[in-house]
């Protein structure tokens, strides 16, 4: 049984392994992928999507060009965290394939009109694109079977202000729009929504990246140590493990500087694993709305799970899964894919 999906992503380090972790996915049918600015500039985003389709020797998958500035205020990125374009040390080949004529919002759209009911989004980026793809077809949440978002933080420390998670963030206003599109949907329908409450329960250690190259049988042995010097690159013989574990170490040093271990929260992939029905999940649905005017609060998902403000819910948020099971999945599913490009 396959899942056709709509895929919307900031393309960035984790959003790198979602890619290739979908594309390793026999079940995944993947429609298309928008580039939204987030991480990186959406341009650079969109560079990153072709050359892993190249990397991965993907077929042909439509990857088009999403929103460059958020809805209403300046573009941020964040070079500091993904690096200077988005994957951290790897150095991908120049792609070779193009990007769509077609424009995010219209590949939004237009592949939910295609296939009424059936496709999945999934989001893993800022909700910018998706907002205006709504304003211009405010059907699109009853068109898609289902969205899955990686954002927001729930009763949880925010990882870029202290209440703020980094999608939300960088557009708080298309967060809003897309959580109150989706009201009034019914249970089953309404997005799952992945906040940093679970994703930063999926934490990616060195380990998991040895475990990785073995299953693709790529020598050597793929250890990434914290003491090593910050140029070190992988020597994996395998060119995907090669690009994913240099993209991945660059993570684990920003996770360290930031006080938080020599590890890497995989959000992303988690959030593919979700869309893909492939990993233990815990719901609870609520209702979210985000706030825009707080002083010290802005971007902040708000998370109503009682009915204080008497609307129905909106979303259903992932309240807990298996992060074990997540990483056999993820270096199965990667490591069995990757072993057709082990020279
Ligand atoms: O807060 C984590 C999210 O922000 C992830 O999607 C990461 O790639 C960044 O986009
Ligand atoms: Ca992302």
């Amino acid at each position: 049984m396959s899942t056709p999906l709509l895929v919307d992503v900031d393309t960035g380090i984790d959003d790198s392994l979602a890619l290739v972790y979908l594309l390793a996915s026999p079940d995944a049918e993947i429609c298309g992928i928008v580039s939204t600015a987030g991480n990186v500039t959406a341009a650079q985003v969109a560079r990153n999507n072709l050359a892993w389709l190249d990397v991965c020797d993907a077929p042909d998958i439509e990857v088009a060009l999403g929103a460059a500035v958020p809805l209403s205020i300046p573009l941020r990125t964040t070079e500091d965290t993904h690096g200077p374009e988005g994957i951290g040390y790897a150095t991908l080949p120049a792609p070779q394939r193009t990007l769509s004529d077609r424009s995010g919002v219209d590949l939004w759209i237009e592949t939910a009109r295609a296939r009424p009911g059936e496709v999945t989004g999934l989001v893993t980026g800022p909700l910018t694109t998706l907002a205006l793809a709504i304003r211009q077809e405010p059907k699109l949440p009853q068109l898609l079977q289902r969205v899955i978002i990686m954002g927001g933080s729930f009763h949880h420390p925010g990882n870029t202000t202290p209440t703020t998670e980094w999608n939300v963030s960088v557009d708080p206003e298309a967060a809003k729009e897309v959580f109150d599109a989706f009201s009034g949907l019914p249970a089953g329908r309404r997005p799952l929504v992945c906040g940093l409450n679970v994703t930063e329960s999926i934490e990616m250690h060195p380990e998991h990246v040895r475990l990785l190259a073995a299953a693709a049988g790529s020598t050597p042995a793929e250890v990434i140590a914290p003491d090593e010097p910050l140029q070190v690159r992988s020597r994996a013989t395998n060119p995907v493990i090669r690009h994913l574990s240099d993209a991945i170490r660059f993570y684990m040093d920003f996770h360290r500087t930031h006080d938080q271990g020599f590890l890497a929260h995989m959000h992303d992939p988690f959030a593919a694993a979700v869309a893909l029905g492939r990993v233990p999940i815990t719901l609870r649905p609520a209702t979210v709305d985000v706030e825009l005017t707080g002083t010290l609060t802005r971007g902040m998902t708000v998370v109503d799970w009682v009915g204080h403000w008497s609307r129905q819910p909106n979303v259903d948020v992932v309240v807990d899964t298996d992060p074990a099971a997540f990483f056999e999945e993820l270096i199965e599913r990667v490591g069995h894919f990757a072993r057709r490009f082990t020279p």
